[in-house]
């Protein structure tokens, strides 16, 4: 009896339940390149596992060994360099990425019935994204990761009625102490990546199911095919785009690499604390305004945007402004370019 038969015995699944399985016919616009950026979060972020695994076997979470652990996989570790480079490239590329693929979604409607539970999905994700940014830059216990850290929590402490329980939850007390890093490694290398392998996985069980929404665009004949094979042929376009965005974080790691800033000093407030640029605009709007109003409206803009597919429906079954997200989507974009900018430039 040969291998195949052995495994057939105990394993009974056939290349024919394999070819079903995988060979889902999708639409053809799935070929234009901005419509492919929702794979590219997902390559980044199996990227981040290896990586994360690899920077995890050094980093050491405690104030006094942190900065250490991490200035040695930087300097000594062979390729140590390469790999936290790689990761936090990856990151950022994550960030982008994933912000680009929600508005790819949003503007061409994507999130309408019945894609409204995958659109709420999706919002976690970007959420769980950007908190894992955050949580990642507070491990290399620099001075911005304190003060970051710091600052962060503070906002925390804003949000009426929890605020102080949640300040106090992140910081494992009231103020940063030798208790604070290992609550954002085991946040950053634990909770967070299980909860986003859990959230990538309803939602592309989702788009499994519901399949991706259908366009048809002008410049596509009537009479050709409107699909293309998932096997082989858009597995072959999301493998190109993992080699190349392998080759752009390869040479981005080699042209900016990433550094060691300043040992964190408790006793010692730097003059300027920024966080990363993809916090840029809510780190405005928050210097806009007192403190309490500032996370009262967030909170609202978020709770807005998850709720977004029920009040455009509203909006196109209640007015005959049908196109409404259009221009509000506009609107956001440039306050949200805006708000970047202006921090990005402000000195405080
Ligand atoms: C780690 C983050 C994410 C990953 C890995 C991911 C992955 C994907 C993939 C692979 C698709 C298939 C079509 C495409 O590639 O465009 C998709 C579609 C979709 N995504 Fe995401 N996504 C993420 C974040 C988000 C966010 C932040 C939102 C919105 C808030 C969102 C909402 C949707 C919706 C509604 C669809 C269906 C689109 C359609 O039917 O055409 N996703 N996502």
């Amino acid at each position: 009896m040969g291998f195949g038969n052995w495994v057939q015995e105990r394993l009974p699944i056939s290349g024919e339940s394999i070819r079903e399985l995988t060979n889902e016919p999708v639409p053809n616009h799935l070929k234009r390149w901005w419509f492919v950026l929702g794979g590219t979060p997902a390559y980044l972020f199996m990227v981040q596992i290896v990586t994360g695994i690899l920077l995890a076997f050094y980093y050491q979470p405690a104030p006094d060994t942190a900065y250490e652990s991490i200035r040695y996989i930087t300097e000594e570790a062979s390729y140590g360099w390469y790999i936290r480079s790689l990761h936090k490239w990856a990151a950022t590329l994550m960030v982008a990425t994933v912000i680009l693929h929600q508005m790819r979604v949003y503007f061409t409607g994507a999130y309408r019935k019945p894609r409204e539970l995958n659109w709420m999905f999706g919002m976690l994700l970007l959420i769980s994204t950007l908190t894992l940014g955050f949580t990642g830059y507070s491990l290399v216990y620099e001075q911005l990761s304190y003060w970051g850290a710091t600052v962060g929590a503070n906002i925390a402490s804003l949000v009426p009625g929890i605020g102080d329980f949640m300040k106090t939850a992140l910081l494992g007390g009231e103020v940063y102490n030798s208790r604070t890093l290992s609550r954002f490694y085991i946040l950053h290398a634990a909770v967070l990546p299980v909860v986003m392998i859990l959230l990538i996985a309803g939602h592309i069980a989702m788009i499994r199911i519901q399949g991706v929404t259908e366009f048809q665009f002008e410049d596509e004949p009537e009479d050709k095919p409107k699909t293309f094979n998932f096997w082989p042929d858009h597995v072959m376009t999301e493998l190109m785009l993992g080699l190349f965005l392998m080759i752009l974080l390869t040479v981005l790691a080699t042209i900016a690499p990433a550094d060691m800033g300043h040992k964190a000093n408790p006793l010692v407030t730097p003059e300027i604390i920024k966080p990363e640029w993809f916090f840029y605009p809510m780190f405005r709007w928050l210097k806009l305004m007192s403190g309490t109003a500032a996370i009262i409206s967030t909170g609202f803009i978020v709770f807005l945007m998850f709720i977004w597919p029920f009040v455009d429906a509203l909006i196109r079954s209640k007015t005959r402004f049908k196109e409404a997200s259009v221009y509000i989507g506009i609107f956001t974009v440039l306050v949200i370019v805006a708000l970047t900018v202006w921090e990005a430039v402000a000195p405080h």
